[in-house]
Order: structure tokens, then sequence, then C-alpha cells
């Protein structure tokens, strides 16, 4: 076991992953059937960990699977995306030989394209194409073909995971573009995509609404925050795994003040961890977040500094549990403007990734800026 029993920041497996067993299991079987799967939580919550869980277990299990995983954030066109999935096909060939006539099979010629070998061990070897001279849109498919290409030359199952899928949204003629992801990924029967995005609203509009070109693509997950009680055994124990204990009211503390949000509790128990002998109370897990809200404070503080005096007057409302914007007595206690100045300052600051708009509520995404905002910017 790793010496220090908390992890943030990385994908987390192994003895750091906790909980999430139906949601795991559901994922897994959707991978069996070949179901596609789009996954939607705001960030930090543990989308990423889940889906390599699953694929973990589905590694596990069976041979009949090749996997492939991509990243799409920093992908910001039609063209960078198709290479990125061109490259993450190539992880897919073990042998340089047989990817070679992969690709003399079955990309054209007329894009541009080479595979690279690279000293390295982790990729020895990748194929690189390159879209951005030229109208190649008319090459997109073959492209996006090349997953269930691939299954039946290998004889496999494959599965695509797509990370920060939400990207696409934003790509220039990004319907035409979800049109031709639709049309090329539902003629393949040896494939399954899953994808994953944090804007919440967003993934939702992307595959939620009739109108739009992926709208019942497939099984949609809103993942949830684990459950309170899931977290309070697995702090406990990776307290006492690593000969150290753990009040339990300082658990139920730590829960509170980071709200249950995966990336947090990991963070503030490491903190409080640290900071710990042989046994934790209340106190250490109050200066333990003491330290951690020094350390974001300034942060924090530049980010506000951003925001105009209406969308600081709209988090102060939300703050004090504000539900009902467009409420006269609202309007008139924040500084708010109209009603539509309000649906205007809900879209900026989601944009700004501040908040997160839930079909019921709105919330901050960040449960420590929520409590710098309260206990030190609006509090005199
Ligand atoms: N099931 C879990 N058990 C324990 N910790 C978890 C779990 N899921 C997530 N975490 C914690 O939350 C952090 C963020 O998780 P992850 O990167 O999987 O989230 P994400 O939703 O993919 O985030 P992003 O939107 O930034 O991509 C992890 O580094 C880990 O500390
Ligand atoms: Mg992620």
């Amino acid at each position: 076991m790793d010496k220090i029993p908390f992890k943030y920041g990385k994908i987390v497996a192994g003895d750091n992953y906790t909980d999430r067993v139906d949601d795991v299991r559901h994922l897994y079987e959707n991978f069996l059937a070949l179901t596609n799967t789009t996954i939607i939580s705001p960030r930090r919550w543990g989308k990423s960990s889940m889906v390599n869980r699953a694929l973990e277990i589905l590694r596990q299990s069976t041979e009949d699977y090749v996997i492939l995983t991509m990243d799409a954030f920093n992908l910001n066109s039609r063209e960078a995306f198709l290479e990125g999935y061109a490259k993450c096909v190539s992880t897919g060939f073990s042998k340089h030989k047989e990817l070679k006539e992969f690709v003399s099979d079955t990309v054209p010629s007329v894009i541009p394209h080479e595979i690279v070998v690279s000293t390295g061990d982790i990729f020895p070897f990748e194929l690189r194409i390159n879209l951005t001279t030229g109208r190649k849109e008319k090459c997109f498919e073959d492209i996006l073909n090349l997953t269930e290409k691939m299954a039946v030359r290998k004889g496999k199952k494959v599965v695509v995971c797509i990370d920060e899928f939400q990207v696409v949204a934003d790509y220039e003629d990004s319907l035409a573009f979800q049109r031709t992801l639709r049309a090329c990924w539902q003629r393949h029967e040896h494939v399954a995509y899953c994808l994953l995005g944090s804007k919440y609203n967003l993934m939702a509009e992307l595959v939620g609404k009739p109108k739009m070109p992926l709208y019942k693509f497939g099984d949609v997950f809103f993942l949830g925050k684990i459950a309170a009680a899931d977290w309070f055994e697995f702090v406990t124990k990776r307290f006492r795994d690593t000969g150290k204990e753990i009040a339990s009211d300082a658990v139920s503390r730590l829960l509170e003040l980071t709200e249950c949000h995966s990336y947090y509790v990991q963070q503030l128990a490491q903190l409080t961890w640290f900071r710990t002998r042989d046994r934790a109370e209340v106190k250490d897990v109050e200066d333990a977040f003491a330290g951690l809200l020094d350390q974001l404070s300034m942060l924090f503080a530049q980010i506000t500094e951003g925001l105009t005096l209406s969308q600081t007057e709209f988090l102060r409302g939300l703050c004090d549990g504000v539900t009902r914007w467009n409420a006269q007595e609202t309007l008139g206690s924040y500084r708010v403007g109209s009603a539509a100045n309000v649906k205007n300052i809900k879209n900026t600051l989601e944009k700004k990734e501040i908040t997160t708009s839930f079909p019921d509520r709105i919330e901050l995404q960040d449960p420590v800026y929520k409590y710098w905002l309260v206990h030190c910017f609006f509090r005199p």
C-alpha cells in the first residue's frame, strides 16, 4: 500500500478508490453489451476514476476487448479531435508491422499521415495524421470508422472512452460535426463509445435534447456524489490501515466542510493525516482546513476580482440559499438587475465554471470557494 493513504488530482484506483459499486457495475455491463454511454457530472466528482475502475474490471474479466482512451481537453477543433482519435486508435496495436498494414489498408492516401516511432517505451510508435491543410471534411468519416475497422480486423470488441467530450460543443460548425460523429458511430457494431463530460448543462444538452444529433446516442449517467456514509468508512479505514486513528466527529466535520466533494475529501483527509501523530480530532480537521483555505484564498480573491458587481451579488444570494431568482423581493435584496439580467449572470457563471446548473437548482462548484465567500468575503 502507498505510504500516504489519500490521493487527489489524479485518477484514483486500487485502495485509493471507494464505492460507486452499482455505477461501476452498470458501466461495465454497458461495455459488455456494447451500449454507448455518456457520463456527466461537475468537475472533480470522480468521472475519470469511475470509468478507469470499470475498464480495469473489463480488462481483468475478458481478453475480447481492445480499450482505447482519449482525452479531448486540448483538442480545440474538429481536425485536432480527429488527429487525436487516430493517434488513440494506434495505441490499440502492439506490433509496429500490424499497425503499418492496418494503416496502409484503411487510411485513405489523400490524408497526410505517418507512423512515428519513438525511442520511449510508453508509446513505441503512433499514427500521426495531419488535417490542417486543405478541405479534409470528406475524410472525417474514414477516420471515425477506423475503430470499427480495427475491431473487425482484430476479431475483437472495442471500447472507446473520450474524456472531456464537452469541448466538442465549442467547435466551429459543431452541430455538423456531431451529426458526422453520430452517423458513423451508430453504424459500428463492434464498438462501444463512452463519452465523459463535466459542463453539466452543456453535456445534458448535447445528448439530452431531441433536436441535437447525439440525442439518445446511448445510456446517460448523471453521476452523483459519493454518499457520506461511504466516505466515512473510507476515511476511517485509511487512517486505521496506516496506524493512525480519526475520531468519528472529526470525520463528520471533514465531510461537512468538503460537502462530500471527492477531490476535497481526499485533499483534506490527506492534510489532516499529515498533521496527525496518533489520533485526529475535530480541531485537527479544522486546522488543516484553515491551512487549505489560506493556501487557496489568493486564487479565490483573484476569481472574485474578475466578476462584475451583479455576478458577485448573485453569488451572495446563492450563499444565502436564494432559489427563486425572479421573485420581486430577491431582485430587491440583491443588486442583480432585471430578471433578464439574472439569466445572463447564470450563463456567464456557468461558462466560467463557477456554478453548476442542475435541473432543480444552482450550486457553487467549489465548496471551499463557497466557504471562503461566506466566511471571508461577504462577512465584513
Ligand atoms: N471513487 C472514488 N474514491 C475515492 N476518491 C475519489 C473517487 N472518485 C474521485 N475521487 C477523488 O476525486 C479526485 C477527482 O476525481 P476524477 O479526476 O476521477 O474526477 P473527474 O470528475 O474526472 O474530474 P474532472 O472533471 O476534473 O475531469 C480524485 O483525484 C480523487 O482524489
Ligand atoms: Mg476527469
